[in-house]
């Protein structure tokens, strides 16, 4: 059984991978080592940023194994990152990479805003926009890292996932997390937070990419030996 460690600390984005994968995998998240990095994000492009956050896993667990700590890794894994944002087309394609800080840029507060921030900022900047105008689309890209690596050239794998849909006009819905209470996708007229996790695991930009890894992995890994299904 392979194991994936989950480049990341956002809970809702594990319980989506976990559920839309399966558990036929073995799971480790970040935030099982208390001295895991914190990963830094400062590309221009949701493939940048996953496969930064990915490469500062993979330094990171060098370090450890080099150290007295490696009895608590793994033999070998793989390093799952994922990075992803909305684009709205009224917007020029903002938030995008800035999704997870949209509310913080006018402030200039470090770190990244609360989702109820995020959601009100975007209303505002909407409120003009007719309905004809409000497309929108959500933009995943998982990158994946074997560790150990055979080399530091040793490529990473990048999988992308769109979802188009468009912005409504006030919050609906309780489930999900970000920007979903104000997303509508195509052909749906609820929201992601309303359409529950069942139906946006089908559709979502996440579920998308990870389709996309599933695929991959069975033609390089052999179809039932994968632990990883789409
Ligand atoms: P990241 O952690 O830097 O990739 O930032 C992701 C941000 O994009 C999140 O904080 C959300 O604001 C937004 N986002 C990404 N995926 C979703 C989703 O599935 N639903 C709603 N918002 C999302």
């Amino acid at each position: 059984m392979e194991t994936l460690l989950l480049a990341t600390r956002n809970r809702h984005k594990v319980g989506e991978i976990r559920g839309i994968l399966g558990e036929t995998i073995r799971y480790r998240v970040l935030t099982d080592w208390p001295d895991a990095p914190h990963l830094s994000e400062t590309g221009r492009t949701f493939a940048e940023n996953a496969r930064q956050k990915v490469i500062q896993v993979l330094h990171w667990l060098d370090t450890k194994a080099a150290g007295v700590a490696r009895a608590e890794l793994p033999e070998g894994l793989w390093v799952l990152a994922d990075d992803s944002g909305l684009e709205v087309d009224a917007l020029g394609g903002a938030p995008g990479v800035e999704s997870a800080r949209f509310a913080a840029l006018d402030t200039g507060a470090p770190g990244n805003s609360s989702d109820s921030e995020n959601n009100a900022k975007l209303l505002r900047l909407m409120a003009g926009v007719p309905e004809g105008q409000r497309g929108a689309r959500f933009r995943c890209v998982l990158a994946l890292g074997r560790w150990p690596r055979q080399s530091e050239a040793e490529p990473l794998h990048c999988f992308e996932g769109v979802c188009e849909g468009r912005i409504g006009w006030q919050p609906r819905g309780s489930g999900g997390f970000g920007y979903d209470p104000l997303f509508y996708p195509e052909g749906f007229d609820r929201t992601f937070a309303e359409l529950g996790e069942e139906v946006k695991n089908r559709i979502s930009h996440r579920a998308r990419a990870l389709a996309a890894l599933a695929e991959w992995w069975r033609s390089t890994h052999g179809a039932g030996e994968a632990g990883v299904r789409s």
